[in-house]
This record gives C-alpha cells, structure tokens and sequence, in this order.
C-alpha cells in the first residue's frame, strides 16, 4: 500500500467499512485520528473517539491541531432544507471553532448522477433525479462553502464482507437489472483518498469506479463460473427495478488520469478469491 508522504495529520470522520481500511493505512502518519459513532472500534490502529455529527455537543471532541478530513459519514437528514440548515450551521462552527481543520475530502457518490442512459463525467451538467441524490449533491455545494474541498464519488464499494460474492454466500437477492453497476475495491478507494490526500492540487472532484462495470447478475454468474465455493443455488434473483439502463456509464477518464494504479482493476481481480 501507498504510504501518504504528507505529514499533515488525517482525521477520519466516521470509521465504516471505508474508514477502517483507510485507517489501516495512516499507522504511520503521526497523530491522526478517527470517529466511531455508535459502537468503538475493537483494535483501533489510529486514535478514536466518540463523535455524533447531529449532536453539537460532540463537536468540541474534533482535535484543535491541524488535520485534513476526510468525511464518510452518509446524510443525515431525509429533507433537503433540514439537511441543508444542518450543514450551513456545522460549517459556520468548524469555521469560527476549527479553522485549522479547513482541508476536506468528502466521500460522495455516484448516485448524484441521473439513473437515466448517458456519459457521466464529473463536469457534465445534471440535476440529480433522487432525493439521496439530491442531498448528496448539496452536502458537496455546501461543504464546498467551507473548506477547502475535494469529492470523490465512488460507485459501489466491495471488498471484504461485501459485495456480490458476499450476496451469493448469504442468500441475498441479486438484482436482474441490465443496468451496469460501476463498482470499486474498498482498498482501491482507500488508495484513491490517500493519492488526494497528497495532491491538493489534484482535480477537486473524481468519480472512483474501476474498468469493467457490468449488471450484477453477470458477475454472480462470472462468479459461480469461477469460484469453487459459490454455485448456481445460491442464486436467489431479484426482478425489481427491470430492465434499467444498459448505457449509463459513469466516466472513469479522470480517475485514469490521476495514475493510481488499481490493485482491482475489475470484479474479476477483487473477487477472484474468498475473503
Ligand atoms: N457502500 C457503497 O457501495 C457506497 C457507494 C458509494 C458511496 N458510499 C458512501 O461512501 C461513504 C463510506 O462508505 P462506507 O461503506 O464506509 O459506509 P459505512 O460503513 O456506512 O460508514 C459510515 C460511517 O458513518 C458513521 N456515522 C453514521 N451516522 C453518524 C453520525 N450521526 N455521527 C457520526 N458518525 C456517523 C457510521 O457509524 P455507525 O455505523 O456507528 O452509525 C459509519 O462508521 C458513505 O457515506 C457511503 O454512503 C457507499
């Protein structure tokens, strides 16, 4: 794994299933730190503490010395002006109480694009069609107002414990949409924050999906193809959401530009084997 070269610290707010790997990485990089919400992190590499972001009180946990964020935690509200209050009055706070933490990666997705057949890059011009969507699409406008801000928008993050082949192995439905789901390793995206992390000039917004999107179905079958655990029972089908959109792609040229090499370039590499 890369080892970030800056020396600034890293706070992680939010130690998910993203959180935890990336936290993986920053052992080295000294006093960095990262929140746990409703249940503290067994064997925590980094520094944690207890941290609600809907709670103000918990706000004079977050460090005073010099950190980049890095911001994981999904909206919080389903209403859009709630939310938007929301975050105006935590970035007024972090302005006027933390201003040596003004350095943010915030962790988006792909789902602020339009479900709608297209090329979608990170400069087209779109109106998110779903409310998730549409709150993600503010938190980045509104985060944008008070630090010095970079987005990624991942597709969907699989890795361990995740993913299609986890799908399989549970029982969990797998949709039959022909839709093509763009998708990222957990440790690649990790990587991705980390290549930001010291490039603050990089490009202020990234898409993060690998090289091969593809309908969830045909991984399931690539995976029952090639995997000896994983057989043709366990495909329990999910019919909603048919027939979807075969040609929306979630453009992958600017993430290919900033020269991280993937470790999973595809499904076919981060599931080739049980986790
Ligand atoms: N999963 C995907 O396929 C996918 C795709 C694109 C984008 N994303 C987004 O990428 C980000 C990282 O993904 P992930 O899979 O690592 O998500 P995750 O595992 O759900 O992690 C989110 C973290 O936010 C914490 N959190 C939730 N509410 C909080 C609050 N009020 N105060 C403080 N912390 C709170 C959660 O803690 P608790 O669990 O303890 O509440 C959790 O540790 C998320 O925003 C996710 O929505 C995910």
């Amino acid at each position: 794994m890369v080892t970030p070269a800056s020396p600034v610290p890293i706070g992680i707010l939010g130690l998910g299933f993203l959180g935890k790997i990336l936290a993986a990485e920053l052992k080295s990089v000294s006093e960095s730190w990262g929140t746990w919400h409703e249940t503290p992190p067994l064997e925590p590499l980094i520094p944690v503490f207890h941290f609600d972001w809907a709670d103000e009180n918990f706000w004079t946990a977050l460090p005073k010395t010099p950190a980049t964020l890095v911001l994981t935690i999904p909206p919080l509200l389903k209403n859009l002006e709630a939310e938007n209050e929301r975050l105006q009055i935590w970035g007024t706070w972090m302005r006027q109480n933390r201003p040596q933490l003004k350095r943010l990666i915030y962790i988006s997705t792909t789902g602020v694009y339009p479900k709608r057949n297209g090329i979608w890059s990170e400069d087209s011009e779109f109106e998110a069609d779903t409310l998730s969507g549409k709150l993600r699409l503010l938190t980045e406008n509104i985060l944008s107002q008070y630090f010095q801000l970079q987005i990624i928008r991942p597709g969907g993050i699989y890795g361990s414990g995740r993913g299609i082949d986890f799908r399989l192995k549970t029982g969990k439905p797998i949709p039959l949409s022909i839709t093509p789901v763009h998708r990222i390793h957990v440790e690649d995206l990790a990587q991705i924050i980390l290549h930001l992390l010291d490039n603050p000039d990089a490009p202020t917004c990234v898409n993060a999906v690998d090289l091969e999107a593809k309908p969830s179905w045909e991984v399931a079958n690539w995976l029952i193809e090639n995997r000896e655990d994983l057989t043709q029972e366990m495909f329990q089908e999910n019919t909603d959401n048919l027939p979807g959109t075969p040609q929306r792609i979630i453009s992958n040229q600017r993430l290919q530009e900033l020269r991280v090499t993937l470790y999973y370039p595809t499904f076919r590499q981060g599931m080739v084997s049980a986790h």
